[in-house]
């Protein structure tokens, strides 16, 4: 069987091309990458099983959370993974940035390696933002508006983006269905593809290992397989037991479900976003743009340039002084926002009047909603998702 692959397919040159030595001094931080991209597929595939049984309206969503949470059958587990995932996804991609950073392993030849992988962190949070709105509770629907009022702040495109976001004037049917239609195929398509031109590079042009290294260390390192396959595999296992013991023993929030007239709840962001919250606070008025809009482009614009923007040799972040400087400034500024977002007092939000209108899920699980009269009633694009589900349809 060997001998007949080996004669169709270039088996040999790939084994040895995966066997050629790293670069010397490659440490645990550079298993980083691959453990993002790990934690792409679990997010993948824990989505793909619960898209079994979620349903992207305002009336079926928040029951068909409630229901794989308590009634499916690993529903919990499922969820809590990919929902701690998500959250792992934005920490692990942020350090592997910081580790790029710390070696100076955005310097040329690898400027586009670096572009890719800026347009991937905006991939991410991208899944972030349009995840949360799926469960359609209070917080995923007030998040949302604010998320999409931020957006529509960008001077000339700002409310084109807005509109395009809602599908329409409110938040509703049609944005929830957009942000679903965002999160399941555009996002996955975008990411998987920009990770394999990310891959490609990072194999173009080899690993950089650590700037101490000389040209002949360069070639002196352990071989990618099996050692660094081994060591990266094993960082996956950890990483796997640590969010798999999450899911089971922290429980995913989701509050009451979404209610469009209590204009009293405090909204807040996943916590991912809370330095950009935190932020605003400090630009009211006619200043507000600089919060929503100025500064978050200029970020993301120094981000994606950063390998023309320093000229400086390439070594370790600590003897690049203005580099340590400015990393240290935009890390304790971030941890130091998301912090103080983190610990601001929420507001109260009982508001009896609308509470007794809204529609709550009652002790028992409620499946998604049976009546074979019910449609929903919205005009406009809206008009689309008047469809009715039957009984067997909602069995699962
Ligand atoms: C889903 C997100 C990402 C995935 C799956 C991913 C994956 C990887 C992998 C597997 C490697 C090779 C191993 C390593 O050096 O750790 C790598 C290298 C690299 N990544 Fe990423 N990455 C992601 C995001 C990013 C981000 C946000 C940046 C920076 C803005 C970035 C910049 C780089 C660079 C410059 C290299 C080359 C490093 C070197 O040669 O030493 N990546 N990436």
């Amino acid at each position: 069987m060997r001998q007949f692959l080996n004669e169709r397919l270039p088996l040999r040159e790939f084994s040895a091309h995966l066997r050629k030595p790293l670069p010397r001094h490659i440490n645990l931080l550079f298993s980083l990458g691959s453990l993002a991209m790990f934690l792409l597929l679990l997010q993948a595939a824990t989505g793909a099983f619960l898209a079994l049984y979620y349903s992207p309206s305002p009336e079926h969503a928040h029951n068909a959370v409630t229901y794989i949470s308590e009634e499916v059958p690993f529903g919990s587990f499922v969820r809590g993974l990919h929902h701690w995932g998500a959250s792992a996804m934005v920490v692990i991609v942020f350090l592997h940035l910081l580790r790029v950073v710390i070696y100076s392993s955005y310097k040329a030849p690898r400027e586009l390696t670096w572009i890719v992988g800026v347009l991937l962190l905006l991939v991410v949070l991208g899944f972030g933002f349009t995840g949360y709105l799926l469960p359609w509770d209070e917080k995923a629907y007030w998040a949302t508006v604010v998320g999409v009022e931020i957006a529509g702040t960008a001077p000339i495109f700002g409310d084109f983006v807005a509109k395009i976001l809602r599908g329409g004037t409110e938040i509703g049917a049609v944005t929830l269905s957009r942000f679903y239609a965002l999160h399941t195929i555009w996002l996955p398509w975008l990411a998987f593809g920009l990770v394999g031109v990310h891959l490609f590079f990072v194999r173009y042009y080899g690993s950089s290992g650590t700037p101490q290294n000389t040209p002949e260390e360069m070639k002196m390192g352990k071989p990618f397989y099996p050692d660094q396959v081994f060591e990266d595999v094993v960082g996956m296992l950890i990483l796997f037991v640590v969010l798999a013991a999450a899911a089971l023993f922290i429980p995913v929030p989701l509050e009451d479900i979404a209610d469009p007239t209590n204009a009293n709840y405090d909204p807040r962001p996943e916590w991912y976003f809370l330095f950009l919250f935190q932020l605003l606070k400090y630009f009211q008025g006619p200043l507000e743009i600089v919060g929503t809009f100025v500064i978050p482009t200029i970020g993301i614009l120094l981000l994606l340039f950063l390998p023309f923007l320093d000229r400086s040799g390439r070594a370790v972040l600590w003897k690049r002084p203005v580099a340590l400087a400015v990393t240290s400034v935009c890390v304790v500024g971030i941890v130091g926002l998301t912090l103080l977002g983190a610990s601001s007092p929420k507001l109260e939000t009982t508001d009896t009047t609308t509470a007794q209108e809204t529609p709550q899920p009652t002790e028992e699980v409620q499946k998604p909603a049976t009546s074979d009269t019910e449609t929903v009633e919205t005009e406009g694009e809206e008009a689309v998702f008047d469809f009715q589900l039957t009984d067997e349809e909602l069995e699962f």
